[in-house]
């Protein structure tokens, strides 16, 4: 007698897989990856709070963000560390809460501009790679999957056109009535052209990336289609 097995809902907890996503501001990472960590039982690290936390560390120091040398001596006194909070992690800067100081744009502005230099890059990504050496994470950035988990069993890269995701980040921001939409949009493009034109690990899908254009997708309808590609991933690997 053969009984079939039922793969919709893996008996296993996808405790050991690593799920890399990758792709610009506003394409929706964030809330894909906090759904899929819900979802699948998987701890979400969201690596642009890193960056935005040693900017902030930077600002409040008075340091130049254009130079190298002062960020790193900087870097080597700091320790940050992620938890998992409600919308976002916590975000523990030195032992310091600075979770609702990281998301201005002053930090957001400042967190591209340190994510430039290949130092500050290095130990950013040997932290990440702490982090998630056990598995059992969904990690959200720029470069997981080219650069922090290489051999990610799941890469799913997200991108949206940049109108779109600029009205997605203005809605996010809309309770604040000095922000202008064409403000937004500008910004977030100039961020975009940095974070992509960068020498050291720029922006870009990795060869075995499942790209997903969520452009003409309700946000809910991108959670499921990275539901699906997670899901058939466990499938495959429980044999179904
Ligand atoms: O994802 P985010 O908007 O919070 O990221 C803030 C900045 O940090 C972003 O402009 C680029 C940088 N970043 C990066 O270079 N590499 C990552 N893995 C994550 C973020």
């Amino acid at each position: 007698m053969s009984a079939e097995r039922d793969c919709s809902h893996p008996a296993e907890p996808a405790k050991k897989i690593i799920v890399a996503i990758d792709g610009p501001s506003g394409a929706g990472k964030s809330t894909i990856a906090r759904h899929l960590a819900q979802r699948f039982g998987l701890l979400n690290l969201e690596t642009g709070a890193m960056y935005r936390a040693f900017a902030l560390k930077a600002l409040r120091a008075g340091l130049s963000l254009d130079v190298s040398s002062g960020l790193e001596s900087l870097a080597a006194r700091t320790t940050i560390r992620l938890e998992p909070g409600e919308e976002h992690n916590r975000v523990l800067l030195d032992g310091e809460d600075v979770t609702a100081l990281l998301r201005n744009q002053t930090v957001t502005d400042a967190a591209s501009r340190v994510s430039v230099f290949p130092a500050i890059r290095a130990w950013m990504v040997g932290l990440q790679q702490e982090m998630g050496a056990a598995g059992g994470v969904v990690m959200e950035g720029r470069d997981i999957g080219t650069v922090v988990f290489p051999h990610a069993e799941v890469k799913i890269f997200l991108d949206a056109a940049p109108e779109v995701r600029g009205l997605r980040r203005y809605e996010q921001l809309r309770a604040k009535p000095e922000v202008q939409p064409a403000e937004v949009i500008r910004e977030m493009r100039a961020r975009d052209e940095r974070d992509r034109n960068r020498p050291d690990s720029p922006l870009r899908p990795a060869l075995d990336a499942v790209r997903v254009d969520s452009t003409n997708m309700t946000l809910e309808e991108a959670v499921k289609a990275a539901e699906e590609i997670v899901a058939g991933k466990l499938r495959a690997r429980a044999q179904c």
